[in-house]
């Protein structure tokens, strides 16, 4: 759809830059620069009488530049989930357990708070003070971001590399020196950051999970001995597996660079290392909003760290206005009502409960523990029919295939008791 269609701004300056992109596109597919035809050669500076010797030519710029796009398209971004019109949504994490009335709540109260003629000049940091009462971290320890997700993307671009020149994101710049960045992860990990280390020319590697999706902590902490970063995201996405905390505990003690512990789903699971940024300077714990809350379309995620990390990231590194003031408002009545929350994760654990002993009757799944929202199970070689079938009753679940050893898995939210109903309803009709 790039590039397509005529949008509002359509009748200014839009024409022009899609005129642009299409000619870099088009000097992709032929190698000619932009702005000269194939054939013409009349300007090349190699044909012309006047030039005596034969250096070798820069690349244009343009050239590059194109060259530098076409990298970037051929990485590849995250996959969202398919859309759905009307469907039953239970393929993104989100969380339904939270009433309605507390979203509406929130909003309301933006909508009186907010003046958004104005910059949200303190905003940022009257939420900070309220997520420093509801995690009892001080706020000097607590930033925030456009979601977590904006937190981890800041992270790689401008703290892991560790003070190097930059990564080694372009085969230029691994030929200027610039020592690749080497960040250990489980394998599977969170998708997205995933993409991100491959845009910033990362190596990422992981430590594949066994069979029952367990992590060897001591093989993690040796493969640790030759990474600059650590990612683990704790319950993780797509498994559900929160590690133990014993090991966890060790493989932030037992490394000295940046480690980065992501509790997205962390209020669903067992316990929170939160606590540990006060001993150790080198960890940051990324949380947010958009699971436990149930407001993921705020985009509120924050970070817990050394004073020196957040004071960083937070004067430096990250934008100025980072959050929308309506965002920020309605943050700040959710945060006021945390009790309501603790409720919904109550019931996001019962319920998950309820799914894995339903799922666990059929021998054509092997399900998973879980300590987050979602259910992984492995439909093995009718996971692609299970999917269909569940799609055709409008019900949507995240399709996988390949996780760890698993070759055939669907991830499943645990939503309200009524959705989890239909969802295996829906199962039991089609296996029962
Ligand atoms: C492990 C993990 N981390 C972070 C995020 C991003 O959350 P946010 O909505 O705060 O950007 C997700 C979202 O699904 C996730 O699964």
């Amino acid at each position: 759809m790039r590039g397509q269609g005529a949008g509002a701004h359509d009748g200014g300056t839009g024409g022009s830059k899609r005129q642009m992109c299409r000619n870099i596109i088009i000097e992709q597919k032929d190698g000619t620069p932009m702005g000269r035809r194939a054939t013409d050669s009349s300007s090349s500076p190699s044909s012309s009488p006047k030039s005596p010797t034969r250096r070798p030519r820069a690349k244009p710029k343009t050239r590059l530049l194109a060259d530098r796009i076409d990298a970037i398209s051929r990485i590849g971004g995250y996959q969202k989930p398919e859309m759905l019109p009307g469907a039953l949504k239970l393929d993104s994490n989100e969380n339904y357990t939270v009433p309605k009335q507390f979203q509406t709540d929130a909003i309301i109260a933006a909508r009186r708070n907010a003046d958004v003629r104005e910059y949200p000049l303190g905003g940022t940091e009257r939420l900070v003070a309220a997520l420093s009462r509801s995690t009892k971290m001080p706020a000097s320890m607590i930033a925030v971001g456009n979601g977590s997700d904006q937190i981890l993307d800041m992270l790689l671009a401008h703290v892991a590399g560790g003070g190097r020149s930059g990564p080694a994101a372009t085969a230029e710049g691994a030929k200027k020196g610039e020592k690749t960045v080497r960040i250990l992860t489980s394998d599977p990990t969170f998708g997205f950051f995933e993409d991100r280390c491959r845009l910033y020319g990362m190596q990422l590697d992981g430590v594949p999970f066994s069979d029952d999706m367990a992590l060897d902590a001591s093989e993690f902490l040796e493969r640790a001995k030759g990474a600059d970063v650590l990612y683990l995201d704790s319950p993780n996405n797509p498994t559900g597996f929160q590690f133990a905390k014993s090991d966890l505990q060790g493989i932030i003690s037992g490394f000295d660079g940046l480690v980065i512990i992501d509790e997205a789903y962390g209020e669903f699971g067992r316990y929170t290392v939160s606590g540990m940024t006060r001993g150790h300077p080198n960890l940051a714990v990324v949380r947010t909003l958009s699971k436990s809350f149930g407001l993921a379309g705020l985009r509120l995620g924050y970070m817990i760290a050394d004073r020196r990390l957040t004071g960083a990231f937070t004067d430096v590194v990250q934008y100025p206005y980072p959050l929308s003031t309506i965002s920020i408002e309605a943050g700040l009545e959710a945060l006021r009502r945390h009790d309501q929350i603790r409720e919904a994760a109550k019931v996001v654990k019962s319920e998950r409960a309820r799914i894995i002993e339903a799922l666990r009757k059929y021998d054509a799944f092997d399900v998973f523990d879980s300590d987050a929202n979602f259910v992984l199970f492995d439909a093995k070689g009718a996971y692609k029919r299970v999917h269909a079938a569940l799609a055709e009753q409008g019900i949507s679940v995240r399709r996988l295939g390949r996780v760890a050893g698993r070759q055939g898995c669907l991830r499943v939210t645990v939503g309200t008791r009524e959705m989890n109903s239909r969802f295996l309803i829906a199962i039991r009709d089609l296996l029962g």
